[in-house]
This record gives C-alpha cells, structure tokens and sequence, in this order.
C-alpha cells in the first residue's frame, strides 16, 4: 500500500520475519534503531542481525514523551556519530513513534524516518498520517507537527505478546474506522467478530483495511483541516473518559466508549436512527466492555472535555454519526443538555460497569 503525502509518497510493506527485517534495515543508508525497552527484550530477534551500539532502547512512558526524552535519543545519536546522511528506524507503539519522529524531524533538521509499529493501535491506525506530539507539563500532546515517515513496516507477529486488552484497544480504533468508512466494511467485522471474537486471528486483513480507510481520509486532508476531524470520532468522550479515570481505560477501549456516547447523542438529537445505534451499541457491549475502579459522572466528564485542547470553554465539536460512513461535525455547547445526554447514557447504555 502507498500513502500519498505532500511530504513525499510512502509505502506500507508487510514484513514476513524477523530476519528480513533486519535485512532491510541493515540495506538503509547509516541506520540507528529506536525500539521500545519492552519489545527488545521480548522480541530480540527483531535487532539481533542489527549492530548493538546503534540500537538505543526506550522506556515506553508519557515521561519519556517529552522533550526531554527527545533530547536523550538526540544525544545518543549524536555520541554514536549519527550524521545528515543516517536513517532513524522506530520500533514500537504510539509512544516510541512520537519520540522517535520527533527526533527524526529535529536532528540536523530532519533524517529519514522508518517506522514498525508493535502495537495492534500503531499498526492499524496511528503508522500512517505523519502525526506526532510530545507532552508539555500536565497535557498530552501539545508539541508537534506532521512528518511522514519514508516507510512503514508491518510485521503482524509483534501482537503475540500484547495483552487481551491491548489488542481490544487496537480493536477499538479498528471499530471507529470501520463505522467511518461504511456498512460494507462494518458488516465485515461484525461477521469476523462472531466468527473469533477479540482475538488476534486474520488481523492482518482488519489492519490493511483500517489503514485503508485512514488512506482514503488523509489524501484527502492531511493537515487536519476539515475532512480528517472524523478521525476523531469517539475521541472527544474517550479522553475525557481517560483523564477522569486516571488513565486506567486503554486508549482504544476509551475510544469505543466514547463512539458509544456520541452514537447515543446523535440518536437523542435525532440525527441517527435507532436501528444505527442499536446495531453499533450491540456490538460494542459484546467485545468492549470493561470493569471500571475509578468513578465518573456527566459533570466530571463535561469538566474534562472543557479542558481537553480541542474544545475553548463553551463549545465542543462533536463528531456525530448520521448513519454508517456518513459522520457530521457538529458544534456543541458544553451545558447542562449535554451532560444530562451523558448521565441518560451512563444510566442506561454504559458498555462499562463500575466496580464501586
Ligand atoms: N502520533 C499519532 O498519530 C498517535 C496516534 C494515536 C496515539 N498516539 C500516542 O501513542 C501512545 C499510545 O500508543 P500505543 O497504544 O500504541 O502504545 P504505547 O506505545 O503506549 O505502548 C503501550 C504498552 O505496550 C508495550 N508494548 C508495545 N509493543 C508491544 C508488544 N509488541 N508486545 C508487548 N508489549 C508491547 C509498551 O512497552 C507499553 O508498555 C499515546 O502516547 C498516544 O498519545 C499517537
Ligand atoms: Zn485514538
């Protein structure tokens, strides 16, 4: 698969073992690795074939997705004697992707970039698109900006050692890209939800199809401008949801709840039908439940979202679906209509269940 960018074109190349991997690494102009602290040690073979002093491991943690964890890969780069001409391979999930990017764009203004995503989220979603942001003090993501990689890798069998919950919220992501992209392609993992459940069996199918589905969107706007907010559905009740709980909800299973809260907005403001929901509601409570510690309510929830970076004070603009593949944005007041919309969810639909 080639992802057409402003930044130069790039492809997507499936990756058949660990030992063709490090061929193609090696065959790279001056490589150096970035890989992920967890995944070198559960996965060494992957780096085995690779000179050690140019593999740099990282701890995967939002302390480390900072500027100061980019300055520590830019000081080992450059003790290493990484120059203009090196390429910088990044292994790992969305963390490692953000710090490595980052790196890969500041180091003497930008060297190649090679990314193999290792979690079932990277891979499916975020490898693609050329997003990246590190943390400023208390908030995620507040440095950034668009670098598209020269290449991505897909090696399917890094998901073996994840946990159940990891590969549901990759699932989760696999979800909202499927809802965004229409029956057709919802239709087909409902059936291949019935037929494995939430399990890693023919994953590499929903990941090409999922990054199919971002292709199409980011071709389209890749800077974010209009088109591409879609991606963002679910997002805005999932990080909330995120914050509230202390982060104790994976991403992705954020996501899922939150594409449940928006689906039910909609449906209140009557924007989707009942059947839409209905149908997207079932599937959600199947495979994405989840048991939850921390407590949360509407009014929590609404107070999170008015500190999320993408609403100012008033208003939030939520991604609605009308019907599947067909989402609207729409600009919302965050009143006392919308967290009752919220509590009449919470009370009624929650795909979650409070443990206290
Ligand atoms: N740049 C983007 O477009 C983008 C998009 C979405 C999310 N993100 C960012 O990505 C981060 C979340 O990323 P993520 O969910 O991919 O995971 P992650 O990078 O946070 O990793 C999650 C955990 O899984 C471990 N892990 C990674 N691969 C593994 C494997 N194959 N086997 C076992 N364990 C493994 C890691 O060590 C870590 O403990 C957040 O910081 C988020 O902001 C970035
Ligand atoms: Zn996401």
């Amino acid at each position: 698969m080639t992802v057409r960018s402003a930044q130069g074109d790039y492809d997507v190349t499936p990756v058949a073992d660990a030992a063709s991997f490090s061929g193609l690494v090696r065959d790279l102009d001056d490589p150096f690795v970035a890989i992920d602290a967890r995944v070198a040690q559960l996965h060494p073979q992957i780096v085995s074939g690779i000179d050690k002093a140019r593999v740099y491991a990282i701890p995967a943690t939002e302390e480390e997705k900072t500027l100061a964890g980019v300055e520590r890969l830019s000081l080992f780069l450059q003790e290493r004697g990484a120059s203009k001409r090196s390429a910088l391979v990044v292994i790992g999930g969305g963390i490692i992707q953000d710090i490595g990017t980052f790196g890969a764009h500041i180091y003497y203004r930008g060297i190649p970039l090679h990314y193999a995503p290792t979690t079932l989220l990277s891979m499916a979603d975020s490898c693609i698109g050329a997003k990246c942001g590190v943390n400023l003090g208390r908030y995620k993501n507040q440095l950034g900006f668009f670098k598209s990689p020269a290449r991505v890798y897909v090696w399917p069998r890094f998901l073996e050692t994840l946990t159940p919950d990891d590969v549901r919220s990759g699932l989760g992501e696999i979800v909202k890209l499927a809802v965004i992209s229409g029956t057709a392609s919802f239709e087909s993992l409902e059936r291949r939800f019935e037929k494995y459940g939430a399990g890693l069996d023919a994953i590499d199918e929903a990941i090409f199809s999922s990054l199919d589905t971002k292709r199409r969107v980011i071709e389209i706007d890749e800077y974010e401008r209009d088109l591409r907010k879609t991606l963002n559905y679910g997002h805005t009740f999932g990080h909330a949801l995120e914050a509230v709980t202390g982060h104790e909800v994976p991403h992705g299973l954020a996501v899922a709840w939150g594409m449940d809260v928006a689906n039910y907005v909609a449906l209140r403001k009557g924007l989707l039908p009942e059947s839409a929901f209905a149908r997207i509601h079932r599937l959600l409570a199947r495979w994405f439940s989840l048991d939850i510690k921390h407590d949360y309510d509407a009014a929590a929830l609404l107070e999170g979202m008015r500190r999320d970076k993408k609403a100012d004070a008033a208003t939030v603009t939520l991604i609605l679906p009308k019907a599947l593949g067909e989402l609207q944005l729409v600009k919302t007041p965050l009143d006392e209509a919308l967290g009752a919309l919220v509590a009449d969810y919470i009370k009624e639909h929650d795909i979650f269940r409070k443990t206290r």
